[in-house]
């Protein structure tokens, strides 16, 4: 029998579990399920004898893949999948997908969310800022960079994008104005929503050079990962640049220095929660577990990565 364990350190909304276990019966294959884990070991000894993983940002690392004797499939339920070794798994012909767009609109609420509170000041009652106005820079016009500049347009910010993989005219269908460097991005907007992926290309990409090409009233809004900062270059934004603020679902690593001087200048979310709503558990779980099915049954390779 097939068997299709959910490993996840963050837990899915109830439903979403629900609606995974349902699609798995449905499907005639065993569910496991392993929560709030404690450490990776726990991982290594649930993935022995499944099928299927379904996983979060769970840390599938080449120690997992090998322990999974029977392992055919990674489904990422959300989009990033910087977690899971790709090499290890294509070396032993395993098929890593993520669920584009399911959690998107999620995180793009946040990323203006966080905005808007920064701009006021945290809610602390006094004289803040509005965003209607201002230049937006969209850091990459995938599925999270485009919801962004819908709801934006909605703020009556002014839209900027750029994106290497995206041709100019595709981006200004959306309404939004298409740049050619990320030099020019930065120049023009003093609000700037990263969307970049992390890989090797972007892995601290976002320097002190990059950032200080901000115009005044700099705010970097970051629901990507925090790898993609060199928080050298941040630090020295903070410290050179008065007007420069950071909002970010993933605190940097010098998240004590930040908080120690630089007071009111930054809002980091407690744990990464840009996809934390029940809908868009919901809709990554279900694609997740209908992609399992699809290929298991069908051998559909849609959304594979590796
Ligand atoms: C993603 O890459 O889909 C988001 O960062 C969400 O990650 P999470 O599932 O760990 O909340």
């Amino acid at each position: 029998m097939t068997k299709v364990l959910v490993a996840t350190v963050k837990p899915f909304a109830p439903a979403a579990v629900n609606n995974i276990r349902k699609i798995c019966d449905d499907a005639g294959y065993e569910f496991k399920l392993l929560e709030k884990y404690g450490d990776q070991s726990d991982l290594i000894k649930a993935v022995e004898d499944v099928d299927a993983i379904i996983i979060r940002s769970d840390k599938v690392t080449k120690e997992v893949i090998d322990a999974g004797k029977n392992l055919k499939i990674v489904v990422r339920a959300g989009a990033g999948y910087d977690n899971v070794d790709l090499e290890a798994a294509s070396a032993r012909n395993i098929v890593v997908m993520n669920t584009p767009g399911q959690n998107s609109n999620a995180v793009a609420e946040l990323a203006l969310g966080m905005m808007v509170y920064l701009a006021r000041n945290q809610f602390n009652g006094t004289a803040g800022t509005e965003l209607r106005g201002k230049k937006l820079g969209i850091h990459a016009f995938g599925n999270v960079g485009k919801l962004v500049g819908d709801i934006a347009k909605g703020f009556g910010m002014e839209l900027f994008a750029f994106d290497p993989f995206i041709p100019n005219e595709e981006i200004e269908k959306h309404g939004v104005k298409a740049l050619d460097s990320e030099e020019e991005l930065y120049s023009t907007c003093q609000y700037i929503s990263l969307h970049i992926p992390a890989n090797d290309k972007t892995k601290k990409s976002i320097n002190f050079e990059l950032l200080s090409k901000m115009p005044k009233g700099a705010t970097l809004v970051n629901t990507a990962r925090k790898e993609v900062i060199d928080e050298d270059g941040l630090l020295k934004m903070f410290s050179e640049r008065d007007d420069f603020n950071y909002i970010s679902d993933v605190a940097p690593d010098c998240k004590e220095k930040i908080e120690s001087d630089f007071e009111g200048r930054f809002f980091f979310t407690p744990k990464k929660m840009g996809a934390q709503t029940s809908e868009a558990n919901i809709n990554a779980s279900i694609a997740a577990a209908r992609q399992i099915v699809n290929f298991i049954e069908n051998g559909d390779t849609t959304f594979k990565v590796n």
